[in-house]
Parts: C-alpha cells; structure tokens; sequence
C-alpha cells in the first residue's frame, strides 16, 4: 500500500479506536492528534501495525481486499495455511462469499482458537476471555440488542468512558462507529472466540429482543383461533376464554414487566381505529411500546379486568379497580382505570412503586435558600403551607417528605386524601367519600374536634373547604394542602378569587411552594459543552459577567432510550409569607407586586431555580424551558 493511504487508513483507526483506559486511557487520537493536545501517534498502539500491514481500508470492498491480502498474507508467512489450501479458501470464497477467518475456521484448516491468536496478533488487537460470572447486565445494556446483532459484538467491560467491545471481525470500523455513536463511548475493540460471542449474543440479546415482540406475534396469531373475539359485541364467556388464552396472559404480564424495568409511572392501552396503541409514561413523558392488532383488543382489555377484579361483561360504563402483580422477584401493586371512548375500552395502569417514592426532603430538589424557608415553616406550630402545580408536578410527594419530617411520637398527623395515596406509619390517613356526603369540608370540620397537630388536606376543591382549611389554621393547627396555580404569588390571588379576605390569608398563610418536575441528564452519556451566560439571559437569568460557560448534555444511549434525559428533579419556587409579604397580602395586592417584592427578598421563581439547574449541570435549558413556560 503507498505510505500515504497507510497513514490515512491508520488515522482513520486510530480515530475510531482508542488506548485500553488502564493503558493510558483517556488520550483519543483525532486525526493523529489527541484530545489532550498531543501528537497522537502513540495513541493506537494497538492498532497501528508498523509492519506496513494495515489492519484495514476505508471503503468495505477495499477492506475486504486488504483484510484478505494481508490476514492471508500473515497466515501464509507464519506457516498456518499452505499456497494450496489458501488457493482452495479464495475458490470456496467465490461461491460463498463468506469471510477469510471463518472460512478457514469452517474448512477446518485451523482451529478456532489458533485463529482468534493469528487475528490477535496480526492486527495487534488483545484477546480476551469473557469475564468469569459472565457479563454484567449493565455493561450489556450499554449496548442495544439491534446494533450487538447487526456487528456481532458484546460489550464486556467499561472503565473511564471507554467501553470494551469483543469483536467477532475486529477490522469492521463500522461497528466501532456504530457502538462508539450510540453509546457515547469511546470503544476498545478486542478479539474473542467467536463461538462465545455468538453464544452471548444468543443468551443476551436474542431473548432480549425476541421478548416482548415475540409475546406479540404469538398472541396475534393465535388470537384468530379464539372464539368470539372478533365480534362486535362478543359475550362474556368468550371474552374470559380469550382472556384466560396463554399467549394474552403472557403477552399482558410481558408488558408489565417491560413498563417496570423502563421505569414506567403508567402504562396505557388506547384503542385507535384499526389498532392499540400501547405506550409508557417514563419521567412524565409518553413513550410509542407498540401497536397490537385491533383484534387483540378484547382479550387484552379483558385480560387486565380480570386481574383488577373487574367487570368483563361491562364494556360501556368506566371502572376503577387495583391489581397486585407478582412475578419472581417483586411485588408491585397497580391502580386501573378503564374508560369507554368511541374505539373501544381504553386502559391505564398507574404503578403505585412504594420504593420510588423519596421522602427525603433534601432529595427532592431543594436549593439550599428555599430548604431552610420550608424546613422552618413545616415546623412551625400553625399556619398554612400550600404546594401548587399542576397533576404529576410532585406536590403529593413534597407534602409526604413534610410530614415524614415532622411525623414524631409527639405530634399527632391526620390527612385528608381523595384517594389514599401512600401509607405512612404513624400517620392517621382518612379517604374522602364524597357519595355518602363525607367531603373535603365536612371531614376536616370532624378533625378538628380530633386533636391533631398536623393535618394534610389533599386538596382545596372548593370554597368550604378553603374556609374551614384557614380557620384550622388560624387555631393552632398546621394545615397542609395543595392547589394548582401556576406559581406562588398568583396562589394568593386564586384564593382571594374564591371569596377567602385577604385580612385572613395575611394570617394564616406561612409559606407558599410552586413546583415542577424536570428532567435530569442521562449520567450515562452525559457530556460537557461550551455555552455563553447569554444563551440563558436570554431566559431570565440575571447577568453576572460570566461570558463562556461550560454546560452538560446527555448524548443519548440506550440507559435514556436515547433521549440523554433520565430521572426527575423538582424546582421548587418558595415564597415564605412574613413581614412586608404579610402586609401586601393583608392589602389585597395582585400576584404582580408580590412577586416583586418576593424575589427582592431572594425568592427564586421557577424559572431561576430551573437556570441555576442548567448551570449546575443537573438539567438542560430545553427541559427547563419546557416545564416552565412563562
Ligand atoms: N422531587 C422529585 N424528584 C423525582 N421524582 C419525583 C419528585 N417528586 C415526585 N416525583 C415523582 O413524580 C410523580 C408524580 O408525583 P406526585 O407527588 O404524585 O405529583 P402530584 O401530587 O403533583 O400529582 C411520582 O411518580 C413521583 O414519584
Ligand atoms: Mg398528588
Ligand atoms: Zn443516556
């Protein structure tokens, strides 16, 4: 090869390839140089054969050719294969376009292993053994079953951002891009026996892919034999046959399963015209699973009735119910809804994940101001401290964290809730039922003849309940609750709207919180990136002169489904009410002029808790754009 295709084609290896970390680890030869500056021809020592034998070519046919020429060329010199059998290899290549090492392999001219040590050797790339005990399931998953399949490669190790792939073909530059792309990690290729990645590729990924798709087209094509199901209106003995269908049961539990290990907080069943859409909820965003057929519809549905204890027989009414589900290894209970629409019964199944819940204050997303604001007021001996924001923006869990604080042998807990959501130990919760005429206003009026410190009122639907809500709070209890306002200071206004005087609120209001939930970088691929103090100006952050900034980013990989987005945080605006607040309150001043004052005395608004996130590297300015639309 002309010396100067030779050093392109090593620079394009190097470029894609990278040191083992323990090696010398974090120098990545770009272009013959490294990230750190450096000339980068010591960078692939592995991979840069010196020997003028390349380990491969750009384009793939001239890869071939060259992988042929030069493997060949080394077996030949070395002595593994004689002239006449390599004529008798390039003959059977012809007809079966199979690859060199294999072939050879398959001839049974050499073994699997002396060829695996000839690759090893020849392309100067380590040989490895599988890791004893197998492969950790986390190091597999860096890796997603379509692009491990496609390339024949397993990921079997990880150390400083770089991920050590074992290749069956260590000279497919394609697959290091590949894997390099999609899990924003530098790659360090290794040999092993192909034999035992495949057998790992079966094990792993093969199930892993086959699952949920196969529990599909297995339910698919035997629906049709089930009796009934195709009908309008099919009778109940037919939907509980079809039901009780192995391939429905398996496919309804493989969905759970799936909606559990992603993270899911619900998952929905929606019929469409012609199909079910299935989809998860992950970190409050809708994820697409999968599309069964429409004739699945019955039997899925019916499926999910029966484990909830519902009626399968009424198809035209809604129904609330509760499923317990078990498999080897945990126990998680569900809440179902199930709704008629115009296309058939539509199904959601919230998980009620107990060990997802965090009561820990200093978890949630506090800053360090609006901690210490809200630790003080939930310890104060009256008062009213309400959480607003919208459904699913955390509030129940702030309230829980609160009273999980407070809650000692000392002070007596009574909640109000429409449903129960959680129980606490020691916590006297009490279900609203508003059909036998025991409501919000009417339960708390029987609290407080029940001698309770702390009470939690899940919500303040309506007039009453405020009224009496506040007058708790004006003798000497700690009332909790919470409203969906769209930010602190407006909640006072929402108040006054609904007929509470502003001389009261003055009183007994202690501290307001608004929230929202953002989404955090993916800590798998997240990345730095060079950013202008001016990019988030441009949003309300207030100018300090820091020009150039470093931010994060999550790349995406298959830890985040690519979204480079993984778990939540809250941010939290907390207006304390005291002093001049106090005052403007008692006046009837409007939310404008609160806010005002309010962030003289250093409120955060949500938007400045979001930007000090974005700074912090914990979210980026798009999530906090999104969850915090002004
Ligand atoms: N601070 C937080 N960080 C991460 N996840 C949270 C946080 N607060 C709540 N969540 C999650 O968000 C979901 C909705 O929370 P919830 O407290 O029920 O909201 P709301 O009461 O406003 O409807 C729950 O799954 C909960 O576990
Ligand atoms: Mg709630
Ligand atoms: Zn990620």
């Amino acid at each position: 090869m002309r010396p100067a295709l030779k050093q392109a084609v090593d620079r394009e290896w190097a470029r894609k390839t990278t040191t083992p970390p323990d090696e010398g680890g974090d120098r990545r030869a770009t272009n013959g140089t490294t990230t750190n500056g450096t000339t980068g021809n010591g960078a692939a020592t592995h991979a840069t054969d010196t020997n003028g034998a390349p380990p491969a070519a750009t384009a793939p046919a001239a890869q071939d050719q060259t992988q042929r020429r030069r493997l060949s060329d080394f077996l030949l010199t070395e002595g593994m294969i004689t002239t006449e059998q390599f004529g008798v290899v390039m003959a059977e290549q012809k007809r079966t376009n199979e690859k060199l090492p294999v072939l050879v392999v398959r001839m049974g001219l050499m073994t699997e292993d002396q060829m695996v040590d000839a690759q090893s050797r020849h392309y100067r790339i380590p040989f490895v053994v599988f890791p004893e005990g197998g492969i950790p399931p986390e190091i597999l998953r860096l890796v997603p079953a379509a692009i491990a399949l496609k390339h024949d490669v397993v990921p079997i190790g990880r150390s400083a951002g770089a991920l050590t792939l074992a290749m069956v073909d260590p000279t497919n530059l394609s697959a290091v891009d590949d894997v390099a792309f999609r899990t924003g990690m530098r790659v360090f290729p290794v040999i092993a026996r192909p034999s035992v990645i495949r057998q790992a590729l079966d094990q792993f990924y093969e199930a892993q892919k086959a699952s949920l798709a196969n529990a599909l087209s297995e339910a698919e094509t035997e629906a049709g034999a089930v009796a009934g199901i195709e009908e309008q209106a099919p009778n109940p003995l037919d939907l509980r046959a079809s039901a009780d269908h192995a391939p429905v049961v398996k496919l309804v539990n493989m969905i759970i399963v799936e909606a559990i290990g992603r993270g899911a907080s619900d998952i929905h069943l929606e019929p469409g015209e012609r199909y079910l859409q299935v989809r998860f909820r992950v970190d409050g965003i809708l994820q697409d699973v999968m599309t069964p057929a429409k004739r699945l519809e019955p039997a899925l549905v019916s499926r999910i009735k029966i484990m909830a204890n519902l009626d399968i027989a009424e198809r035209r009414l809604p129904q609330d119910g509760r499923i317990k589900f078990r498999d080897a290894s945990r126990e998680m209970d569900f809440r179902v809804s199930v709704i008629p629409t115009l296309y058939g019964e539509s199904v959601v199944l919230r998980l009620l994940d107990k060990s997802a819940l965090k009561l820990d204050l200093t978890q949630l997303g506090f800053d360090t101001w609006s901690l210490e604001q809200f630790q003080t007021a939930i310890r104060s001996p009256h008062g009213m401290i309400l959480v607003t924001g919208p459904t699913g923006s955390g509030k129940t869990t702030t309230l829980y964290s609160a009273l999980q604080t407070v809650n000692t042998s000392e002070i007596h807990i009574l909640t109000l809730e429409d449903p129960v959501e959680y129980n606490i130990p020691r916590v006297n919760q009490v279900q609203v039922n508003e059909e036998i005429g025991f409501g919000f206003a009417t339960a708390l009026r029987s609290f407080l003849r029940h001698d309770p410190d702390v009470i939690l009122v899940g919500e303040m639907r309506d007039l009453d309940t405020a009224q009496v809500a506040n007058r708790a709070a004006l003798t000497g209890h700690l009332v909790l609750s919470t409203l969906h306002t769209n930010d602190a200071p407006s909640t006072v206004s929402r108040l006054m709207d609904m007929g509470i005087p502003p001389f009261l609120l003055g009183s007994s209001l202690r501290l307001i919180v608004a929230q929202r939930l953002a989404r955090k970088i993916c800590e798998d691929c997240r990345e730095p990136y060079e950013a202008d103090e001016a990019d988030l100006v441009a949003h309300g952050l207030r100018p300090q002169g820091r020009g150039a900034l470093v931010l994060s980013r999550g790349r995406g990989c298959p830890t985040c489904t690519f979204t480079g987005l993984k778990g939540r945080i809250a941010l939290y605006e907390v207006l304390p009410i005291a002093g001049e607040i106090r005052e403007l309150i008692a006046r009837g001043a409007d939310a404008g002029a609160i806010k005002k004052v309010a962030r003289d005395l250093g409120m955060l608004t949500l938007r400045d808790a979001g930007l000090a996130k974005v700074l912090g590297g914990v979210t980026t300015l798009e999530e906090v754009l999104r969850v915090t639309a002004e």
